[in-house]
C-alpha cells in the first residue's frame, strides 16, 4: 500500500474530494482504521480522557501520549499519522515547541504534529514547520484553553468569524500544511476553507471542510457519556461488548467455559 503524504491531502482539496481521519491511541484499533482505509490517524490528546480518564485534555504529558504514538505509527501501514502536542509541551517559545514536535517523531514514529495555535503563537508552529516537520494547525474551539474560552463553546459566530479567519490565515501563513477547525458555524469553516490554499479538517464545522475527524469512540459507539451534536455514531461498540462481557459472565458461572475445545 502507498503511504499518505501532505501533497495527498493538497491535492484532495484542489480536486474537490475528501478525506478521514479518526482519533487512535493504540496499535489494534489503528490497525483496524488503517485497513479500512482511513487516510489520517490523530494520536489526540483526548486521550486524556477517553484513555486515561481525565476530565480535560489539559492534565496529559508527553510522556504519556509518547507509547501511545509509537503503537499507532507501528500499525499504520497506509494513513498520514498526526499527534497533538499536549499542554504544556510548546506554549514556552518555539524552541520548546521544536523539541517536543522532534521527540514525537524520533520516539513516537509521527508523521507530523497538529498545535492549537492563534495569530500570537503562529511562531511556534512556525519553527517546528522550519525543523522539516509538516503541522496542522488547531483553530476554532480549543480544548487546551478550555478555561479561557469558558467552556466547550462554538466559536466564530457572528463577529468572532473574523478571529477564526485570522487565526487560520496566519497558520497557513506560518507554514501548516492544513487547518483544522473544531466547533465553529459551518458558514464560518466555509468562508475558512474558501479563504485558505491549504486544505481543511473539521470536526463539528460543518461539511464544506476538505477533510471530517472525529474521536473514535465518539464514532463507534463506545463513549457512554452525552456526545456532542457533531457526532454520529455509526457502531453501537458499547452495546456490542456489554452483551458478549455478559455472555462471558454467565459461561464462567455456568461451567459451560471453557468447553473441550478450549482445553488441553
Ligand atoms: O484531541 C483530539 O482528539 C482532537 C480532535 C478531536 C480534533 O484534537
Ligand atoms: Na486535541
Amino acid at each position: 500500500v502507498r503511504r499518505v503524504r501532505t501533497h495527498h491531502l493538497a491535492r484532495a482539496k484542489a480536486q474537490g474530494e475528501r478525506f478521514t481521519m479518526l482519533t487512535s491511541y493504540d496499535y489494534m484499533t489503528a490497525e483496524v482504521f488503517d485497513a479500512a482505509g482511513i487516510d489520517t490517524l490523530l494520536i489526540g490528546d483526548s486521550a486524556s480522557g477517553t484513555v486515561l480518564g481525565n476530565s480535560s485534555s489539559l492534565p496529559i504529558t508527553v510522556e504519556e501520549l509518547l507509547p501511545m504514538c509509537r503503537a499507532v505509527s507501528a500499525a499504520a501501514k497506509r494513513a498520514f499519522v498526526v499527534v497533538d502536542l499536549p499542554f504544556g509541551s510548546y506554549e514556552e517559545s518555539p524552541q520548546q515547541a521544536v523539541r517536543t514536535a522532534v521527540r514525537f517523531m524520533k520516539e513516537g514514529g509521527a508523521h507530523g504534529v497538529k498545535i492549537e495555535a492563534d495569530t500570537t503563537t503562529a511562531s511556534h508552529l512556525a519553527a517546528v514547520v522550519r525543523a522539516g516537520i509538516p503541522v496542522i494547525g488547531h483553530v476554532g474551539f480549543t480544548p487546551q484553553s478550555e478555561h479561557a474560552m469558558g467552556g466547550y463553546r462554538i466559536q466564530g459566530r457572528g463577529e468572532s468569524s473574523q478571529r477564526v479567519l485570522d487565526d487560520a490565515l496566519a497558520l497557513e501563513r506560518a507554514g501548516a500544511f492544513c487547518i483544522l477547525m473544531e466547533m465553529v458555524p459551518a458558514e464560518t469553516a466555509r468562508a475558512v476553507d474558501e479563504a485558505l490554499t491549504v486544505p481543511t479538517i473539521g470536526i463539528g464545522a460543518g461539511k464544506d471542510t476538505t477533510g471530517q475527524v472525529l474521536v473514535w469512540q465518539d464514532a463507534l459507539g463506545l463513549n457512554g457519556g452525552k456526545v456532542a451534536r457533531f457526532v454520529k455514531q455509526y457502531a453501537d461498540l458499547r452495546g456490542i461488548m456489554t452483551e458478549a462481557v455478559g455472555h462471558y459472565i454467565d459461561d464462567v458461572r455456568e461451567a459451560r467455559f471453557p468447553a473441550e475445545e478450549h482445553t488441553y
